[in-house]
Formats: structure tokens, sequence, C-alpha cells
């Protein structure tokens, strides 16, 4: 199996249905989401709590296998991957930021970022060189050493961007990135992802239940009940065809 990233748009959705059961009963999460990303895209996806946003995103991130229909990253069908697979596809391609963060506890902010280079078989002292450039990139120059719980949320949110983002992964998904911060931090926070993204023509799927949030995105897209029920353009973007390791 092809496992390049080399073809067609950033993400591509079709006749995608997500159905969870519980006992007796079935949610139907997704109904028939049909969507397109293009490359370079920083795209919102919007709505009220239990929209089926992260449902969305889980399927769109090979997180959860959907009940029917099929998602393409970079024209690789990723819903037809085994777990070994995909968890490969995953660490060459795909960046997570999380609304509570997700940094190991145990680890310090170097170490952290440093993780995602584990899988490119680089050194440890280039893996943590490499880290310590990431943290000095997101402010937190004098953070090396400092565990997450010595760190407040803005702080530990930086470093989960400088994870997400440190291995250059072509899609960056990151599920209510600022649920937890202010909104100072809140705007550092999304400039620095806009920013990142910008520079190597990531691909950025952004959830939210935040008008605000909906402003950074060059793309909203608007879900109710499982289904789409508007997709706003404001920014065209299409990198197709760029070349995005090049810095
Ligand atoms: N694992 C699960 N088992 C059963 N039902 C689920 C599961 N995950 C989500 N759901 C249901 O699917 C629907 C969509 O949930 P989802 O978590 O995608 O919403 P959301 O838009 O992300 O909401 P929020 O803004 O509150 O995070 C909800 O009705 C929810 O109860
Ligand atoms: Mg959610």
């Amino acid at each position: 199996m092809r496992e390049d990233f080399k073809n067609g748009p950033a993400i591509e959705v079709r006749n995608l249905r997500k159905e969870y059961i519980m006992g007796t009963e079935r949610v139907v999460a997704l109904k028939n989401v049909n969507l397109t990303i293009n490359r370079g895209e920083i795209c919102c996806i919007f709505g009220t709590s239990g929209s089926g946003k992260s449902t969305l995103l889980n399927q769109l991130a090979a997180l959860e296998k959907p009940t029917r229909g099929g998602v393409k990253i970079g024209g690789v069908l990723i819903s037809a991957m085994n777990e070994n697979q995909l968890a490969t596809f995953r660490q060459r391609h795909l960046g997570f930021v999380f609304q509570a963060y997700n940094l190991l506890s145990e680890l310090t902010a170097v170490e952290n970022v440093a993780l995602p280079l584990v899988f490119r078989g680089m050194s440890k002292e280039s893996r943590e060189l490499e880290a310590k450039k990431m943290l000095i990139k997101v402010g937190l120059k004098d953070r090396f050493h400092h565990f997450p719980g010595q760190m407040s949320g803005g702080q530990q949110q930086r470093v989960g961007i400088a994870r997400a983002f440190i291995a250059r992964p072509e899609v960056v998904f990151a599920d209510e990135p600022t649920g937890n911060l202010d909104s100072k931090t809140t705007k550092e926070v999304m400039a620095m992802i806009k920013d990142f993204a910008r520079k190597f023509n990531q691909t950025i799927v952004l959830v939210s239940h935040d008008p605000e949030m909906t402003e950074y995105a060059d793309r909203v897209i608007t879900l109710i009940d499982g289904e789409i029920v508007s997709d706003v353009c404001k920014n065209h973007i299409d990198k197709t065809g760029d070349n995005i390791k090049n810095e």
C-alpha cells in the first residue's frame, strides 16, 4: 500500500456515517458527510455540543473506524488500513493538539516535544536539540526541563503545539485546542498554530463550538446533528503541488 501522501487533496470524505451502539440504542453521530479539504487549508469544524464535531475529527484522523464510507488522506484510503498501518501513517503524516494538552506527566517539556521524532530514527541528542528549537519558537526557552505539572495551561498547550508540529506532519488536527485557555492566551496559541501551518503549507482541521475560533479559519464547516449544514470559504487555499517539507 502506498503511504506517501502524494496524491489528491489533504482530506477526502465520502458518504461517511458513524453510529455508536449503546446497549439496545443506536446513536447516529454522523449521517452522510461528504467533504474535501484542500492542502494548506485551515478548516474549522464548527457546531454546538453534541453536533458530531469530535466524532468527525476522530474519523478524519483515523482514531475511530467509520460505520460506513471512506476517508482518504493525501490520496491514501486510511479507512481501509489495519491498526499497525494506521499507527505508522499517523506517526508520519499527522499531528494532534488536544484540549486537555495530553502531555506525558513524567516527561519534561523537551522530552514531550521530542517524542514524535523517535519514529524518525534520529539520535536522542538531535531529537532534543530539535525540541529545544521548537520550544524557543513557542516562547518557552526558560521551560525546557519543566514537567507539565510545573507549567501553566497556556504553557502546556504551547508544549502541545511544539509537539504537534515538530515532525512537520502534513495535517494537524486540533479539538478545542484553546478550550481551557483565557482569551489572550487563546489568541497567542491560535497565532502560533496559524503561523506554523502557513510556513510549512500544513493543513489544519480545527474543531470548536466557539464562534471566535472561526476567525482563524480559511473555511468554516458547520455541523448540526451529524450533518454539514453550511460550508463557507473565506480564503481559497490550495497548496497542491507545493513541497510541504521545504523550510
Ligand atoms: N463513544 C460514544 N458512544 C455513544 N455515543 C457517542 C459516543 N461518542 C459520541 N457519541 C454521541 O454522538 C453525538 C456527537 O458527539 P460528539 O462528541 O461528536 O459531539 P461534539 O460536537 O464534539 O460535542 P462537544 O462540543 O460537546 O465536544 C452525541 O450525541 C454523543 O452523545
Ligand atoms: Mg467534542
